[in-house]
Formats: structure tokens, C-alpha cells, sequence
């Protein structure tokens, strides 16, 4: 990834800083009791998965930014950061102003939680990508879920800034893999591919009454999924970027 490609990341990032997308005062809000328990859990686990990223991520990017001499990436990562704890505030006073009980703990956001504990840079993107991807599947599915205006409208505010984050992420996770030699690129891919797959199986058997309301069945939200992981990161050469100091 260029030093141009970071330059209109960081552009980006900052823009939507200073003006966050909002939702419009007024817009209908009205949730069904039926549509209140069909949503609550999935929605709250959701909610906690949105808090995640924050202070390992920072410092991983701050340690490969200074291996690579990429000086701006710990202020995108820092930016990030700030765009999913505001996607963490919007679900969270939606769920306020609709009694959804928030959640503190889930099995599969610790997973997650831990496998980028682990993880250099380079690896917390694979995990963090494989998140992003399934949650703009989610997202978009949980808007055609509800006849709730605020929450239709919530879900695509969010399915937008995922989508830039997608593009951010497997830019750079794509750059970092053609410096590979191909049998590791090979296994990488594999790898990641896997990893898309068996989280996906988990949000459906974890989230699937959401999902089910959508028209999703195992079989399309999975095709789903990993039609997303190609479409971003079995790309052609053409548009695969080196990463190159600023
Ligand atoms: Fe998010
Ligand atoms: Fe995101």
C-alpha cells in the first residue's frame, strides 16, 4: 500500500471524525414486543463485538508502523477505533430507548477477543476482517429484519462504514500478502478462507433467528459470506498494492 493509498485512508477517516453520520432526529422508532425478542440477544452480542477493538490493536499498529515506517497508520487504526466504539454508542442507545438488556460477556466475542490477543498486526487484521465481513452480512440482514425505521437506518449507517473498513483492511492484509512467498500466500488464503467459513457457521447458529427473518438459510448466508471474503481478498493482480514507507 502506498504512501498515497494511507494518505486518502487517513483523509477519510478523519472526515468522518469530524462528521459522523447521524441518525435523523424524528424518524420512526416504533419496535414490536415480537420483533424486540426476536432481536434482543443477537443485537446485544453484536453491541459487545462493536467495543472490541481498542487498545491491543493500537499498539500492535503503533509496533508494525514503526517496523515498516508507516507513520500515518496508528492515527487510522486510532480512528478506527473511534468509528466502532461510535457504531458500540448508536446500537447501545437504541437498545437503551428499547429495554434491550446489554451484554458484558459472550462466548464467541471472547474467542474472537483472544485470538487477536495473540496476534501481531498483521494477524489481528485477519481475525478483524473476518469479523467485519460476517457483520456487514449481519447488519444488512438485520435491516431487512425489522419494519423499525431507526433501526433500518442504523443498520446502514453501520453496513457503510464496515464496507470502508473492509476496503481499508484487505487492502493493506493483501499488500502484507504478496510479500509472501506463494506456498505461505497459498496457506494464508486457505487459511483465512477457513476461518470466514467456521465463523460464519457460528453467527448462524447463534444469530439465526435474525437471519432466518431475513431469507437467509445456512447454505445462502455462508455462500454469503464467503462470496464477500473473494470479492475483497481472492482479488485479481491488478489490484493487489505493495506496502511502501511514507
Ligand atoms: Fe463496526
Ligand atoms: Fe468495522
Amino acid at each position: 500500500m502506498s504512501s498515497d493509498d494511507l494518505r486518502i485512508w487517513l483523509n477519510h477517516f478523519e472526515y468522518h471524525a469530524e462528521h459522523p453520520r447521524r441518525i435523523p432526529l424524528g424518524l420512526p422508532d416504533l419496535l414490536t414486543a415480537q420483533e424486540r425478542r426476536l432481536i434482543a440477544p443477537s443485537i446485544a452480542t453484536f453491541q459487545l463485538g462493536e467495543q472490541s477493538a481498542g487498545a491491543t490493536l493500537q499498539r500492535a499498529a503503533e509496533r508494525f508502523a514503526e517496523r515498516r515506517a508507516l507513520a500515518s497508520l496508528p492515527r487510522i487504526v486510532e480512528l478506527f477505533i473511534l468509528e466502532e466504539q461510535r457504531h458500540a454508542a448508536l446500537l447501545k442507545h437504541f437498545m437503551e430507548d428499547h429495554g434491550i438488556a446489554l451484554k458484558h460477556r459472550d462466548w464467541t466475542d471472547s474467542v474472537f477477543r483472544q485470538l487477536r490477543r495473540i496476534a501481531g498486526f498483521e494477524l489481528y487484521l485477519y481475525v478483524l476482517l473476518c469479523a467485519e465481513l460476517i457483520g456487514k452480512v449481519y447488519y444488512r440482514a438485520l435491516e431487512a429484519a425489522t419494519g423499525c425505521q431507526r433501526l433500518k437506518v442504523l443498520c446502514r449507517i453501520m453496513v457503510c462504514e464496515e464496507l470502508a473498513h473492509i476496503g481499508f483492511e484487505s487492502q493493506l492484509l493483501l499488500a502484507l500478502r504478496a510479500e509472501r512467498r506463494a506456498p505461505l500466500r497459498l496457506g494464508l488464503r486457505i487459511a483465512h478462507r477457513t476461518l470466514v467459513a467456521g465463523a460464519a457457521a457460528v453467527v448462524w447458529m447463534t444469530h439465526r433467528s435474525v437471519l432466518r427473518r431475513a431469507g437467509y438459510g445456512p447454505t445462502s448466508f455462508l455462500r454469503s459470506c464467503l462470496a464477500h471474503y473473494a470479492f475483497y481478498l481472492e482479488p485479481g493482480p491488478a489490484r493487489v498494492a505493495h506496502v511502501s514507507p511514507r
